[in-house]
């Protein structure tokens, strides 16, 4: 078989073309690993950080932790509950009830809310510790519950969601 100059010509520049693709690509490939390298280093590091912080809480009771716990955080912990609970002042009430100066508050005594007779039945207020206990497993603490959210098992997510759930009022209540 001959081929002609034309399509040898034409032959070549292919070539150049995929050699010139291939080089690109060869460099993105190198380029991109070394920010990877470092993520992962990262992220093996990670854990060990994370472990050392509850040894240094004596022992991670949520209300030891209140204090210093973090509103920030509990607001992102918080979006768990977003989608149930509404959270300002005369907020309406979505599949939850609104939640606006719930800490210290009656249970199950927000206006215009249809309660379980599971949580009507609790009586008292929303002490920390009854929050705390609720939100370990919403199922435990009121059998039959209406929330159905499996609850929030660190308690540091607890001791923050409970410390942002506190700064939603004119006038927070006391810390334990
Ligand atoms: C799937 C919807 C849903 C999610 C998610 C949810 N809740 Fe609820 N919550 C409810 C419902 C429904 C009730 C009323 C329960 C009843 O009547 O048995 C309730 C009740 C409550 C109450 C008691 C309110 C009162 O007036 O006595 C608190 C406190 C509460 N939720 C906090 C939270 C927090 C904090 C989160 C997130 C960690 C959360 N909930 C996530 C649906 C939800």
């Amino acid at each position: 078989m001959r081929f002609s100059i034309y399509e040898k010509t034409g032959f070549g520049f292919l070539v150049a073309a995929c050699l010139v693709w291939g080089v690109d690509f060869t460099g993105n490939i190198l380029v991109k690993a070394e920010p990877l390298q470092k993520a992962v280093f990262m992220a093996a590091k990670a854990p060990a950080a994370e472990k050392a912080a509850p040894a240094a809480k004596a022992e991670g009771s949520v209300m030891a932790m209140l204090a210093d716990a973090d509103t920030g955080a509990g607001q992102k912990a918080f979006k768990k509950c977003k989608a149930c609970h509404s959270t300002d002042k005369g907020g309406k009430n979505k599949v939850g009830p609104n939640l606006w100066d719930i800490v210290g508050k009656a249970k199950a005594a927000g206006s215009g809310f249809k309660y379980s007779d599971a949580l009507k039945g609790l009586g008292g207020d929303w002490s920390y510790q009854d929050l705390d206990a609720f939100l370990v497993s919403p199922k435990a603490f009121a059998k039959g519950t209406k929330m159905s959210f499996k609850g929030l098992s660190k308690a540091k997510d607890r001791a923050a969601v409970i410390a942002y759930l506190r700064s939603l009022s004119d006038q927070p209540k006391p810390l334990p």
